[in-house]
């Protein structure tokens, strides 16, 4: 993870990279440093900082530190404590080389203690300082083979910038694995781990290949291999753009994202139309493909994993396609058995997350058919798969998604009408009513939210605040859903949450169950499941535990034995999950709230989670 930028122009370094942090804190926020070359002594300066990048900023405001090169780094720690010593850049003996990381050297012990017995003097934990050591080599006549020699003694995935006091007028960018690129400005040019760090500056884009590196300066970057051939790499027009203000009145960003969602449903829809006669195409099929299709696997992590579960109620009751959904992280190194006409899709709202990138680039290799489903257009996943379908979610910043699931939702629920239309299973009325259907489904989802918004805020978010732990009940499409919701109460409000099918909990889990422990379950609207939920909504008040509901109209029982009801119009089945997310994501936020959490940037975290 981490976030790194660096600058070489005129004399500007400090604020296109402190703006260009700012843009990447979803990567990690432990800590934050920044360091240029200071032209009249030649000398390094830096600066570095604890936590959020706002405390760089204050220490560095009233510094008159600046120059034509810069790095900057926005840290999420895997080596070393959140510390100063601990935060990049990182520098080498007599600070003459500054590193800034992203990735991990897996081989940084081996390389520590060689550089320990020549008389190296390291002063953090991490494995990055490493790397700013073995830079040392850099000199005035630096060349690719200097580099070459660098990465030859690494190994991991790594994405570095490199400076040196020896070589003033170079910036060094290093890829293997994490993501680099370039953003190409009138004499200036600034890298960065994503393109957004540079967004409205230019839209000039050169994507650094795996395993290569650039030598750049002001006017020309040269990039090569590993082996050190030089390579051609074509400059991509990237048109994105950066909201400034994030959080348009609302008092934090992952409210106004749980307020966009209905947009972002809209969107994604009318994306998905537009598509219509290319979709095959821009998904890397063909017709014939599609219509051979006999199997799915929808891989991914975290919230995108959960929509793929829910997705897989879609794939099998809709174009009966039988589908697996796995984690990103478990799939990468399970066997892998080759299935004729089985398509693979990473599910990804970045598109940047290392153990579904992984996951991809390695069935890349095997050949089997890959797609990504993702937010970000601009994404590796959409560059290195066969074929992508985006969501038009909108950019997404807080760390817990909640607009980026339900329009993953919306379009797998598309994706799965299409392949059924291109199969003949249902016909194109029905493929308009799942259009209409989904549009409804976002009324819905809206609002709900206002429908309960201030009882949750004055009475319901306070006292649900009190309990230090939940569990989550779902069966069937709801099982995945209850998982997303406890996935984000104990995101945001760090309380401790358990997800159980509600089936199970007489195998077990029930033992849990106590006047301090809340039951949240949802219902379903799928009439063989519904008795079964309303059992073990009975089984739960036989214990005298307290119990949430969220069910729909109609489903009185339920409602009656219910400490506290939230009830929502009836939709199509399989879209029961979309209808209930908005009030499931506004009632977390809540307790969250009440608890005085860091909402949008909880502790531990980050939004883009780039090693595996
Ligand atoms: O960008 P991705 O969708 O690939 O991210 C996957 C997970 O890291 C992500 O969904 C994470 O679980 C969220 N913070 C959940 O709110």
């Amino acid at each position: 993870m981490c976030g790194i930028v660096g600058y070489i122009g005129n004399n500007l370094c400090k604020s296109y990279i402190l703006k260009g942090l700012e843009r990447l804190e979803y990567r990690g926020y432990d800590s934050a440093g920044f360091a240029c070359l200071d032209t009249d002594t030649y000398r390094i300066n830096h600066q570095k900082a604890e936590g959020q990048l706002i405390n760089l900023i204050n220490k560095l405001s009233d510094q008159a530190i600046d120059s034509h090169l810069g790095i900057g780094h926005t840290r999420w720690a895997t080596h070393g404590k959140i510390s100063e010593e601990n935060a990049h850049p990182q520098l080498s003996c007599h600070k003459k080389v500054a590193v800034v990381h992203n990735g991990i050297i897996e081989n940084h012990l081996d390389i520590r203690s060689n550089l320990e017995a020549k008389g190296h003097t390291f002063l953090s934990q991490t494995d990055s300082e490493v790397v700013a050591h073995l830079g040392e080599i850099i000199s005035n006549k630096t060349t690719k083979d200097d580099v070459i020699n660098i990465v030859t003694s690494l190994q991991g995935a790594y994405a570095c910038l490199l400076m040196s006091s020896d070589c003033p007028e170079t910036l060094i960018a290093i890829r293997k694995g994490s993501p680099l690129c370039i953003g190409l400005g009138h004499e200036q040019i600034i890298v960065a781990s994503d393109p957004f760090a540079f967004a409205g500056q230019t839209n000039q884009v050169l994507f650094l290949p795996d395993q290569s590196f650039a030598l750049i300066s002001k006017n020309i970057v040269e990039v090569y291999d590993f082996s050190g051939h030089t390579l051609d790499v074509p400059i991509s027009q990237v048109d994105i753009t950066w909201q400034d203000d994030e959080k348009l009145g609302y008092k934090h960003i992952m409210l106004k994202e749980i307020y966009e969602q209905k947009n972002a449903i809209q969107a994604t829809l009318s994306n998905c139309k537009q598509l219509d006669l290319t979709l095959w195409d821009q998904l890397g099929l063909t017709a014939q493909r599609v219509e051979n299709l006999r199997s799915l696997a929808l891989i991914g992590c975290g919230t995108s994993w959960h929509a793929g579960r829910i997705a897989q109620f879609f794939f099998e009751m809709i174009c009966k396609v039988p589908t697996r959904v796995v984690l990103a992280s478990e799939f990468r190194y399970a066997p892998f058995f080759h299935e004729e006409n089985t398509l693979y899709c990473g599910i990804s709202q970045s598109g940047e997350t290392a153990d579904t990138l992984e996951c991809l680039r390695l069935l890349n290799t095997l050949d089997v058919p890959t797609m990504a489903l993702t937010n970000v257009e601009s994404s590796t996943m959409v560059r290195e798969t066969g074929g992508f379908l985006l969501t038009k979610a909108g950019q997404e910043i807080a760390v817990a998604s909640t607009k980026a699931f339900s329009t993953q939702l919306v379009a797998l629920y598309w994706l799965a009408h299409r392949i059924a239309l291109q199969k003949k299973y249902i016909t194109m009325e029905s493929m308009d009513r799942a259009h209409d259907d989904l549009l409804i489904t976002a009324e819905i989802l809206e609002n709900s939210i206002e429908h309960y918004r201030i009882v949750i805020e004055e009475k319901l978010a306070p006292y649900y605040a009190q309990f230090k732990r939940f569990i989550f009940l779902g069966r069937h499409i709801g099982y995945p859903f209850a998982m997303e919701a406890a996935l984000k109460l104990k995101e945001i409000s760090y309380i401790f949450s358990q997800c159980y099918p509600a089936g199970e909990l007489k195998h077990g889990p029930i033992a849990l169950l106590d006047n301090d422990t809340p039951v949240i379950l949802f219902s379903s609207l799928d009439e063989r499941v519904y008795p079964k939920i309303l059992s073990n909504a009975q089984e739960v008040k036989a214990r005298n535990a307290h119990l949430v509901a969220f069910v729909f109209e109609g489903q009185d029982e339920l409602q009656q034995l219910a400490d506290c009801v939230f009830v929502f119009p009836k939709v199509h089945p399989l879209l029961a999950p979309l209808a209930m997310t908005g009030l499931m994501q506004y009632w977390v936020y809540s307790i969250a709230n009440v608890l005085g959490c860091a909402i949008d940037k909880p502790r531990n975290l980050a939004k883009s989670v780039t090693v595996e």
